[in-house]
């Protein structure tokens, strides 16, 4: 089940993909995987496990809109079945997230539709909130905004600090991506009008 891999960073997430994938837990290719920075250490992930990678640089475009339309093209040229964001950190352009639309899922740390965008961790500390977790869904034109698929929480201690609660919601990310990942190379999981299904059922 051929797919692409968008990153800009660690890479935690990749390799939980390409572990359960050696692990005959998933059934999917690595195709490729894609990263807008030269330093993230997810390609060195990629390329230990033997997997195409390639940068693209988004500061060497003069527009957002240029640098989507050679990430598509770049993206395409694998035809991949699904493009996972994982911690790809760029706001895609309409005309990008529409073309991969139901066929794109990104993961966001927070309980969504909690806390979209950056810094999560430490705001819903700041908001006094007992619990916190993370989010795998559809990408939509709007940003963190599309059908959520599956969520997992976990509780905030008074001693955590933005760093501690994000190792701990970092461990259930690297459960549920591969779930979600699973399900939708199995057909389980699938969108329309805007809505994620699982086994046909409204999620
Ligand atoms: C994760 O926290 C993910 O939720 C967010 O970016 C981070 C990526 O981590 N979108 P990694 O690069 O997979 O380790």
């Amino acid at each position: 089940y051929p797919i692409v891999v968008l990153i800009s960073g660690s890479g935690s997430n990749l390799q939980a993909l390409i572990d359960q994938s050696l692990q005959g837990q998933l059934d999917i290719n690595i195709c490729a995987v894609i990263s807008n920075k030269a330093e993230a250490y997810g390609l060195e992930r990629a390329k230990l496990a033997g997997i195409p990678t390639h940068t693209l640089d988004h500061k060497s475009f003069a527009s957002r809109d240029e640098f989507d339309a050679e990430l598509q093209t770049m993206i395409d040229q694998y035809q991949p079945k699904l493009v996972v964001l994982a911690g790809f950190m760029r706001i895609l352009t309409e005309t990008f997230a529409k073309h991969y639309e139901g066929r794109m899922l990104n993961i966001h740390p927070s309980l969504l539709p909690k806390y979209k965008g950056l810094n999560t961790h430490q705001r819903a500390i700041d908001a006094g909130e007992k619990e916190h977790g993370v989010s795998v869904h559809f990408v939509s034109p709007e940003l963190d905004g599309g059908a959520v698929i599956l969520q997992a929480s976990t509780a905030i201690a008074e001693e955590d600090t933005a760093a501690s609660l994000a190792n701990k919601v970092h461990s259930l990310e690297h459960i549920i991506y591969p779930l979600a990942v699973k399900w939708f190379s199995e057909k389980r999981l699938t969108f329309h009008d805007g809505k994620a299904f699982l086994n046909g059922s409204v999620l």
